[in-house]
């Protein structure tokens, strides 16, 4: 059972594209800049984690991958998740999908301590608040806590610089102070 966090130990936050200029890995980095107050944090570079797609048949034949277990535990030294899921047909991408499915065969209650903030960024008007709400419902039917307010980036671009173009400020800071926030007040 996940314990309130005043302080947390350790934040990751995990981009759900790992598309080169991907508007999500750039708002994960906004993300963990500002989270970045003396506690660890992390971005968890999905690139580094390659799966395949979930089979039961392959896990019975091969195992676990490497990937899975590393990512597990990355997830288990954590105190906090911040998802940063790309908006994909109406829904969060397969790719944060295939990988919470590879690491919940591992630890059915991988995300049991974890304090979990949901976010997302699209070119889009909407900025992926509909994936975002696809990823609260299936985190609760998960029985996983998210914090109430979430923030879904809209129009978003990188400059040259790769950095995003547009960004409220102040929304962001709201979002982000939840991480040490006590769930309840959230
Ligand atoms: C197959 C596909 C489906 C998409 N569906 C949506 C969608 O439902 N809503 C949305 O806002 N953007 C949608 N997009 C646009 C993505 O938000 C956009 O490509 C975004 O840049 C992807 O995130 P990334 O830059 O972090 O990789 C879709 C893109 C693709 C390729």
């Amino acid at each position: 059972m996940r314990t309130a966090l005043t302080h947390p130990r350790k934040a990751l936050v995990m981009p759900a594209s790992t598309r080169t200029g991907s508007v999500n890995q750039a708002l994960a980095r906004h993300i963990a800049a500002r989270l970045d107050n003396g506690s660890p944090v992390e971005i968890v570079d999905l690139n580094d984690y390659p799966l395949p797609l979930y089979d039961g048949d392959l896990e019975e034949r091969d195992g676990i991958p490497a990937a899975a277990a590393a990512l597990a535990g990355e997830m288990a030294s954590a105190d906090v998740l911040v998802l940063v899921s790309p908006e994909c047909n109406g829904t969060f991408t397969p790719l944060l999908k295939n990988t919470v499915d590879w690491v919940t065969p591992i630890d059915a209650s991988a995300f049991a301590h974890l304090w979990v903030l949901v976010a997302s960024a699209s070119p889009g008007r909407g900025g992926g608040a509909n994936g975002v709400a696809m990823v609260r419902t299936w985190l609760s039917n998960m029985g996983i806590d998210a914090a109430e307010r979430t923030v879904s980036v809209g129009d978003a671009s990188v400059g040259l610089d790769g950095e995003l173009v547009r960004i409220d400020h102040a929304e962001l800071t709201r979002f982000v102070s939840q991480a040490t926030a006590e769930p309840s007040a959230a």
